[in-house]
């Protein structure tokens, strides 16, 4: 699947240098070098992206490869630039034809709106059948109601039936906050001007939702923040609404002509108790994906909020299902005898049909019989006007967010969702951008008591088949949506990265296919436990046996690297010194970071053997054994001045600065005598020391009883033989190593 977004919003930042490093994306950056992105449309059936920028249209051929692409330059009307920038307007961010909208029309053309230098114009664009070379025609029409006149100003939009819905400012000051519906043969509907309807809306999202199988029943449903006017909030509070009105609403005979008759809503709480049993509210909505499944009717919401106090900054995702915002539609309406009063549930009679409601076969009654808005009583539209507002709001899904992330050094601006099926179960993967150009990939799990849930952070990608594409002023990435390549060589390290994407398939970390009838398919993605996961998987794969040497110079600083792949590990070191082990002591001198262990005066006692262990859901691995020798003065002068290659190249390094001078290693630990140990041993690595008594059980139960021992018998002899042929081929090539002399031409290892 391809999941389709437009992040441009988010990526406000050029995109990082790395990106361009890395294999996994493809980068489009427009023909004149800096492409002001604007909007994008995937067309899954034409197999072509379209990019909307700054008085330019794109449509690029799709695929890891996508070198074909097609410009169409498309300025302001003649004289429009000039009349912006006399009303005082920024000729460079204000006055061009920034492409906001992308849809596509019908079979043979798109609509495309741009801002126009502030007078809002659109286009039908000729985009061919599949397969075929694009080209354009365009026939401008007034694009008023369609986009906004300000490019920094956000809009939601969606399209039906050859009718175009937009939540947007459609006057040149950007004062007249509007749900309009434009274009088809219908006359043009808004809402009326009054502050308890709209008051100083920020549109974010606007989707079609079908209540039921009669089309007549459909629903465009809109996500804003506005100022809030119930009670207990400051001066200046925001919250966030779901709005919807009747896509069949044509307006009032009478009152409300061409003004929604149906136009109602509610608050979307997205919120965490805090201390003192106060709860910490995230008001303010930053983007919504409607994650759709079979049940058309029953889309997921997924929104990002964020909060920003003095005290507090944070984010947090909700999840609301439809369910829950049509309970609160069909609730009681928020009444207020008058200014004065309290706000409170409207206990008085509800007039027939009840506003909120569309004339359609479902919900007529007999004898009472509506076939359109037209036909609505005074009395409906006289309340549907001054009771806009649900009493009740809609609480997520658990009643709580599903990740929040507080105080971090960037914003999250930008969600899209994959349902992923795996092994047990199906999981919502999350990709949000960021405004500092990453986009995060998160999964969160739910364990047992539904209440409880854990969020992975999967990957943090710094960029962009199967594939994402990502947005940013400086261009358009595509990146895959997973790289089990990069979770390591073992089951056990693929089991721990919990990635719905991703299962190991008794060779390597691939990428997981369900119905695939492979033997192996392993996923441990709600418990992430690799004792459980690949118990007759080679687990010697997965701890570094071999030693490494660094040197450090005595006074002088010296750095230990050791990061575990997974973001969820926690790292610690132990030094080892005459078959002793024990924890390396941390203060000022010597300090833990997140690449590894900082030495900031080396001393001659530190020498030593030092082993960075990482530790995830009781899953311990070495990652890194490192024999820190600390050379003197003196000896580091002799060193330097030695005609060896290979160590001498290793100080240069260091004394360029980089701390890190990997040296061969010479010494293999000797094999240990009896294998069962060593199973046994690995078995203990994973589950950890501290839970020996159930490694004890575990193992028991695994090996020592009758049947199952019989089971594992034939499995135990291949790993036996294995790690005898592989304890053979080591002891030969340590052997040939130990004969090297110590002063270590080779540096490979
Ligand atoms: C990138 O991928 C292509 C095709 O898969 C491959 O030929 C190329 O060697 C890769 N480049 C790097 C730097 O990994
Ligand atoms: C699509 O719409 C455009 C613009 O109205 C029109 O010119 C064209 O004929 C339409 N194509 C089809 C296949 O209906
Ligand atoms: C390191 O510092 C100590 C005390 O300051 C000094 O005695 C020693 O000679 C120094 N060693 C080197 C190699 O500089
Ligand atoms: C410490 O390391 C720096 C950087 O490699 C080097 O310039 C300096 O001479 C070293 N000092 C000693 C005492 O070895
Ligand atoms: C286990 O891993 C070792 C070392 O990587 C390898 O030599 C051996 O063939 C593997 N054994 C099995 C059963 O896969």
């Amino acid at each position: 699947p391809s999941i389709v977004r437009d992040l441009s919003y988010s990526l406000t930042s050029p995109l990082p240098a790395d990106l361009l490093s890395t294999n996994r994306s493809s980068i489009f950056s427009g023909h004149h070098g800096q492409l002001t992105l604007t909007s994008v449309f995937l067309d899954e059936y034409r197999d072509r992206l379209f990019l909307g920028g700054k008085d330019v249209l794109y449509s690029l051929m799709l695929g890891p490869t996508s070198t074909e692409s097609k410009e169409l330059y498309w300025p302001p009307l003649p004289g429009n630039r000039e009349n912006c920038i006399q009303t005082g307007k920024d000729p460079q961010t204000d006055c061009a034809n920034f492409v906001r909208l992308l849809q596509p029309y019908n079979r043979t053309h798109l609509l495309a709106c741009g801002t126009g230098a502030f007078q809002p114009m659109c286009a039908f664009v000729y985009v061919g059948h599949r397969g075929e070379v694009s080209h354009y025609d365009l026939n401008v029409e007034n694009g008023r109601g369609k986009v906004p006149h300000d490019p920094s100003f956000r809009f939601a939009s969606t399209f039906r039936g050859g009718e175009l819905y937009t939540g947007l400012t459609a006057d040149f000051l950007g004062r007249d906050s509007v749900i309009f519906r434009s274009m088809g043969g219908r006359s043009t509907m808004r809402t009326e001007t009054d502050q308890k309807l709209l008051h100083d809306p920020k549109f974010i999202a606007a989707h079609v939702i079908p209540d039921n199988d009669d089309r007549d029943d459909d629903k465009v449903y809109f996500f804003f923040t506005e100022k809030a006017s119930e009670p207990g909030d400051r001066e200046g509070a925001i919250h966030t609404r779901v709005g919807r009105v009747c896509a069949n609403d044509v307006g009032g005979q009478r009152v409300l002509v061409n003004k929604w008759s149906t136009f109602i809503k509610a608050r979307l709480v997205c919120s965490v108790p805090g201390p003192h049993g106060i709860d910490t509210h995230f008001n303010q909505l930053e983007d919504v994906f409607l994650l759709r499944t079979k049940d058309e009717r029953n889309p997921d919401v997924y929104a990002i909020f964020s909060t920003i106090s003095n005290v507090f900054q944070g984010f947090a995702v909700c999840v609301y299902r439809m369910a829950d915002i049509r309970e609160a539609f069909n609730g009681p309406f928020a009444h207020k005898e008058g200014p004065d009063y309290q706000w409170g549930a409207y206990e008085g009679r509800v007039p027939y049909p009840r506003p909120g409601v569309c004339p359609s076969k479902i919900t007529n009654q007999p004898g009472r019989e509506f076939g359109s808005t037209k036909d609505f009583p005074d009395s409906v539209l006289q309340f549907a006007r001054s009771h806009p507002l649900m009493w009740r709001p809609v609480f997520p899904a658990l009643r709580r967010p599903v990740l929040v992330q507080a105080n971090i050094p960037h914003k999250l601006q930008q969600i899209v969702v994959d349902r992923v099926e795996a092994e047990d179960g199906h999981y919502d993967v999350m990709f949000i951008g960021t405004n500092v150009g990453t986009v995060l990939k998160v999964i969160t799990i739910q364990n047992g008591n539904s209440l409880e849930t854990e969020e992975v952070t999967l990957e943090e990608l710094h960029v962009f088949k199967q594939a994402i594409y990502v947005g940013s002023p400086a261009g358009v990435a595509q990146v895959k949506l997973h790289r089990c390549e990069t979770y390591g060589k073992a089951c056990a390290e693929c089991c721990l990265a919990r990635d719905p994407y991703c299962a190991w398939d008794g060779f390597t970390c691939a990428q997981y296919t369900p119905n695939n009838k492979r033997r192996y398919r392993r996923q441990g993605i709600r418990h992430g436990n690799p004792a459980l996961q690949c118990v007759d998987q080679n687990l010697s794969d997965v701890d570094v046996t071999e030693d490494d040497v660094v040197y450090g110079t005595e006074n002088n600083s010296t750095f230990l690297e050791c990061v575990p792949r997974s973001p969820q590990a926690s790292v610690s070191w132990l030094v080892q010194r005459d078959d002793r082990k024990e924890e390396v002591k941390l203060d000022d001198r010597v300090m833990a970071t997140e690449q590894g262990l900082l030495f900031r005066h080396l001393l001659h006692e530190d020498e030593g053997v030092y082993i960075c262990r990482s530790r995830e859901h009781g899953f311990s691995q070495t990652l890194v054994r490192l024999s820190l020798q600390v050379l003197q003065g003196d000896a580091v002068d002799e060193l330097m001045s030695r005609d060896n290659a290979g160590f001498s190249d290793s100080i240069k390094e260091r004394s360029a600065g980089s701390y890190r001078a990997w040296m061969p290693c010479t010494a293999y630990r000797s094999g240990t005598s009896s294998h069962s140990r060593l199973w046994f041993k690995d078995i203990v690595q994973m589950i950890g020391p501290s839970n020996l008594p159930h490694v004890e059980e575990y193992c028991e139960r695994m090996w020592c009883n009758d049947k199952l021992r019989r089971k594992h018998k034939s499995m135990l002899e291949k790993y036996r033989q294995a790690q005898e042929s592989a304890r053979k081929a080591r002891s030969k090539s340590s052997g040939e190593r130990n004969r090297m002399p110590r002063d270590l031409k080779a540096r490979d290892v």
